[in-house]
């Protein structure tokens, strides 16, 4: 597996050469190995420095998660936040594609460096380890879940102010391990309008509570759109029922959002930086407000 040979992680792993009894735990390798005897005593990494931390959720994949999670990345950077994007989703990884990093991360054997976006957002997934991006990665969850983990503890990530984690859609047992080993200040929940009539959105609002994480609202995607002709406004699914579920989970709707070609052609085209949307610049600030970002 492609993945197996090119994760820098690795090197971090590796034995000292010529490993002897008498330099044992001398080594900086020596920090992860189990025969170190002063293993227990090393000091722990410092944890990231980063203001906040928040999880961009959804109850099931292909609802634009990704791309709610990256356009709200840009909107903060936009706002002169120090800004990084941790690629959670590890079987789905979409974010470097959408801002147009195609360059592998690089590691010293410690750390691992993360990337930057044109706008200066700080970036890490495992796109940007895998040789190839079409790689599928075919690890089981507890592997996935260290992953993530490891894209918090060991990537050189810099001072920043507000880290976004796209996370793995759904409930399952990966983003329940992300949501217990990241501190995270609370979560965004994304949907499409037919998502909000059932259980999907309401069971990744229970989760988060459950976790005692914070939700901060709801947006809906592909919410309608507008007629390229006469710039009519068409609901596609009917009348939303954001407003009904926000009410009756006591959360406030973050934005409508339009199914809107042009937003999918900048993604494509790894140009999400070039984005223009008041509505998402609306729900950047009002989530950096919730939190306590300014
Ligand atoms: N509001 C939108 N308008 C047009 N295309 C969108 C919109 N939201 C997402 N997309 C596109 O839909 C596809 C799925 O979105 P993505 O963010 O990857 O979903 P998820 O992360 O939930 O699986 C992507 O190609 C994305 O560019
Ligand atoms: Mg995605
Ligand atoms: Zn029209």
């Amino acid at each position: 597996m492609a993945a197996e040979n090119t994760n820098a992680f690795d090197k971090r792993d590796a034995a000292p050469e010529g490993c002897a009894p008498s330099e044992c735990g001398t080594k900086s390798a020596c920090a992860g190995c189990a025969k170190n005897p002063n293993a227990a005593q090393q000091p722990q990494k410092p944890a990231p420095k980063v203001g906040k931390v928040i999880g961009v959720v959804s109850g099931k994949g292909g609802v634009g998660k990704s791309f709610v999670c990256g356009a709200l990345a840009v909107m903060l950077r936009r706002m002169g936040l120090r800004v990084g994007v941790l690629d959670a989703d590890i079987t789905g990884p979409s974010v470097p594609r959408m801002f147009g990093v195609r360059e592998k991360a690089m590691g010293d054997g410690e750390s691992i460096f993360p990337a930057q976006t044109e706008s200066g957002i700080e970036l890490m997934s495992i796109n940007l380890l895998l040789e190839s991006d079409d790689a599928p990665v075919v690890w089981r969850g507890p592997v996935i879940a260290g992953a993530v983990k490891q894209f918090w503890e060991d990537v050189a990530w810099s001072e920043l102010d507000v880290m976004l984690i796209d996370m793995p859609p759904g409930t399952g047992d990966v983003p329940l391990t992300v949501f217990q080993s990241l501190p995270v200040s609370g979560v965004v929940v994304v949907s499409t309008p037919q998502d909000l009539v059932g259980m999907i959105v309401r069971k990744a609002v229970n989760m988060a509570s459950m976790m005692n994480i914070p939700v901060l609202g709801l947006v809906e995607n592909m919410a309608y759109a507008l007629c390229p002709d006469c710039g009519k406004r068409v609901e596609l699914f009917g009348a939303s029922h954001v407003a009904q579920e926000a009410q009756r989970l006591s959360l406030p709707v973050l934005a409508q959002l339009p199914l809107d070609p042009s937003a999918a052609a900048l993604c494509d085209a790894g140009q999400i930086e070039r984005l223009q949307s008041e509505a998402l610049m609306d729900a950047a600030a009002a989530v950096a407000g919730q939190v306590g970002l300014k």
